[in-house]
């Protein structure tokens, strides 16, 4: 028994001796050119997203799909999100494998997330990436709005699909 408790101790100095050393010498690198690792990936995957089940709301988007709706949801996120995940003029940002994790390109593949998901992730951001909270930014109906827009981003009536591009050229002048 006494062996048993001794190995996990070992095993315990071995395991966290070894990320100190590698925190402490200057071994991990830090650098947002840096692509995470195989294993951080999937761990930080694992953990956002039982999080993010856990948290999110489960209720329906609250905001009514209008072609005033989208538009307002289409200015919102040309001023704030496009920068980092692409817009009417470059559906990919060049930014997109400047963050470490990369940034989902949003209006490129739609995704197929709940919008209530999107909308915790928006309202709370992640932490040790580059997703901003909007909290206090933007107001709740307005993150629903822009929720909106993502997710028929790619079937916008003309309206919304004029006011987005008018956006997008007023954001670049
Ligand atoms: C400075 C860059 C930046 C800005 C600006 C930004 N985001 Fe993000 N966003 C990120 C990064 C980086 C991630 C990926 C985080 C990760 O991989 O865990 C992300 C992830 C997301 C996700 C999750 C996507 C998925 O498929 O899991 C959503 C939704 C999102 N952002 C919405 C928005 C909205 C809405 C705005 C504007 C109000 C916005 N973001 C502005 C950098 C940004």
């Amino acid at each position: 028994m006494l062996k048993f408790f001794g190995g996990v101790v070992t095993a315990l100095v071995v395991v966290f001796g070894g990320a100190y050393l590698v925190a402490n010498r200057g071994w991990f690198p830090v650098g947002a050119d840096n692509a995470p690792g195989h294993l951080e990936r999937r761990l930080a995957h694992m953990a956002t997203d039982a999080y993010v089940a856990r948290h999110a709301p489960e209720q329906e988007n609250p905001i009514p799909l209008t072609p005033a709706t989208l538009s307002e949801g289409a200015r919102i996120y040309e001023e704030h999100c496009s920068v980092c995940h692409g817009g009417a003029v470059h559906k990919i940002s060049p930014l997109q494998h400047r963050f470490s994790p990369p940034v989902p390109q949003l209006v490129n593949r739609v995704p197929r997330d709940p919008d209530g998901d999107f909308f915790w992730i928006t309202k709370h951001g992640y932490r040790l990436t580059g997703m901003p909270s909007w909290d206090g930014i933007l107001s709740d109906d307005q993150i629903w709005t822009v929720v909106a827009f993502i997710k028929h981003s790619d079937k916008l009536p003309p309206e919304a699909q004029a006011a987005w591009q008018e956006a997008a050229d007023s954001t670049r002048s």
